[in-house]
């Protein structure tokens, strides 16, 4: 149902009706004034229109960030290099189609992947499993990131090995968790019978690293592609979330993109007052500034949206977690410190730090306006959960006076009330495009670029040697150029 103007809250802003409502930022008029010219001197509307034209914003890496065109399901041409990328797209949504028709007989799926290649899918599985219209198939969909092998070993604990399907997702086809539990999973189905044919048949892979994939030993016709100019973290919308098509059903993921998509359309074109990723990085820039805010919560209101947080903790920290802008110059200001879990269970664990610690931590309250189930106590507890995620936020802005000072609320927390009409794959995906939206505007407002991730890797390089010092069961390493004195004493107590 469409929001009616004359209901909205003031202070709020809808898009693709979903309500955000920024009354208890505590930002008065002349200040919302303030930041959005300054958003205007920073030249935001042209990072937008870059953005999504294709320009090479991501300038480490010389390349576009066009994870947008993936969910341009209206097909408008996307230029790269002159060459218009939507066909490209179009022929993986079709080989998705097709596979989704074709899959029968399949009992488990285990999704092989890690980070970016895990979280969306992962969250978009958890979050729809509650939409009772949708059928799962009756299907497992298991999920394999760690290379701790404790979910390796639940997981071929209830998986049928032979109407197994492993889909291994990884955008460089390098990343060593999961080519190592792909192999695991592979020799998981030589021990359970599987003969060499029925292997090959079960593999499916999605990558931007085709000749990886099928030197793996993928079949050629079971590699689903995806491009350099989407981002591990941006890639969901790719092939990489062909587990929501599979289990859930290809109409279900179009419905996803097309979520993404409406918020996209609506970030390239509101102005900036009425724009919600805009709205909603401009009041955590401004909360940065002024409080020297160092973290902040997203607290949906859902149990559905469990998984929401951790999505939203590599997008905003490995997008905007740096020191560095974009000419290489050091930043007072980057992504702060990311955490949430699902509400109501969040205010029995740290709410009390939120309502009386001595940091001001903002809070992205995210309800839904449906009851989240068809049990005949849907309704009843609905309204209860509403009732304590309005009450946290008011508590929290307003404060409480006392005469003891242990029972001082401080009140002047700032919070966002974000409502969504109910949670489907349309509007799951109009969440996420909206805070990935959000994340590339402050990226452009701290002039960073969002879309690299050069500090991942140190720590890769120096696992190696470890690695190796640790399989050699010595216990007498001593410090060298990649290992220090403190890590060669703990590799000679793990080797002892
Ligand atoms: O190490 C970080 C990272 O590169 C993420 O950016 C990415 O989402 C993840 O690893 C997995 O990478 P890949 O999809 O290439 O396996």
């Amino acid at each position: 149902m469409p929001l009616e103007s004359s209901s909205i809250p003031e202070n709020s802003h809808t898009a693709v009706n979903v309500l955000l409502d920024t009354a208890y930022q505590g930002i008065d008029t002349p200040t919302w004034a303030h930041l959005l010219a300054g958003a205007r001197q920073s030249k935001l509307e042209q990072f937008i229109a870059d953005l999504f034209a294709g320009k090479h914003v991501n300038v480490s890496e010389n390349r576009p960030a066009l994870h947008s065109a993936l969910r341009n399901l209206h097909k408008t041409p996307v230029l790269i290099d002159d060459k218009d990328v939507m066909p490209a797209v179009a022929a993986v949504w079709s080989r998705i189609e097709a596979l989704c028709s074709d899959w029968t007989g399949v009992t488990d799926v285990i999704h092989i992947g890690i980070g970016g290649s895990d979280f969306g899918p992962r969250l978009a599985i958890e979050a729809l499993a509650h939409v009772t219209s949708l059928s799962s198939r009756g299907m497992r969909m298991h999920f394999l990131a760690n290379i701790d092998t404790a979910e390796l070993a639940r997981i071929v604990k209830c998986a049928e090995a032979k109407s197994t399907r492993v889909i291994i997702v990884s955008k460089s086809f390098t990343t060593l968790e999961t080519t190592m539990n792909a192999k695991a999973v592979v020799a998981w189905l030589k021990e359970s019978g599987c003969n060499p044919g029925q292997i090959a048949d079960a593999l499916y892979a999605v990558t931007a690293n085709t000749p990886a994939a099928e030197a793996f030993g993928v079949a050629q016709n079971n590699v689903y592609p995806f491009w350099d100019w989407v981002g591990g973290r941006y890639s969901v919308w790719s092939a990489v979330g062909l587990p929501i098509a599979l289990q859930y059903g290809f109409e279900t993921f179009q419905q996803f993109l097309a979520g993404a998509e409406a918020m996209d359309l609506h970030f390239k074109s509101a102005p900036l007052e009425d724009n919600l990723p805009v709205i909603m990085a401009l009041a955590l820039f401004h909360q940065q500034r002024t409080h020297g805010i160092t973290s902040y919560a997203a607290i949906p209101y859902a149990d559905a949206l469990d998984w929401f947080p951790k999505w939203l903790q590599q997008l905003d920290m490995e997008s905007n977690g740096k020191s560095v802008d974009r000419d290489g110059k050091p930043v007072q200001f980057s992504s702060p410190v990311v955490f949430g879990s699902a509400g109501s269970n969040a205010q029995h664990s740290y709410f009390q730090m939120l309502h009386q610690g001595t940091e001001i931590i903002p809070i992205d309250f995210i309800a839904v306006r449906e009851p989240m189930s068809d049990r005949p106590e849907a309704v009843a507890h609905h309204r209860i959960l509403l009732s304590n995620c309005l009450a946290q936020a008011q508590a929290l802005a307003n404060g409480k006076a006392a005469s003891n000072p242990n029972d001082v609320y401080p009140g002047q927390r700032p919070s966002n009330l974000l409502l969504l009409p109910k949670l489907n794959a349309f509007y799951l995906g109009a969440l996420l495009a909206l805070y990935e939206n959000r994340a590339a505007c402050l990226g452009a407002l701290w002039n960073i670029n969002s879309f690299d991730q050069p500090g991942v890797e140190y720590g890769k390089v120096l696992a190696k040697p470890i690695e190796k010092a640790l399989a050699s069961h010595a216990n007498d390493i001593v410090a060298s150029e990649h290992i220090d004195a403190v890590t060669a004493a703990r590799i000679n107590f793990l080797n002892s």
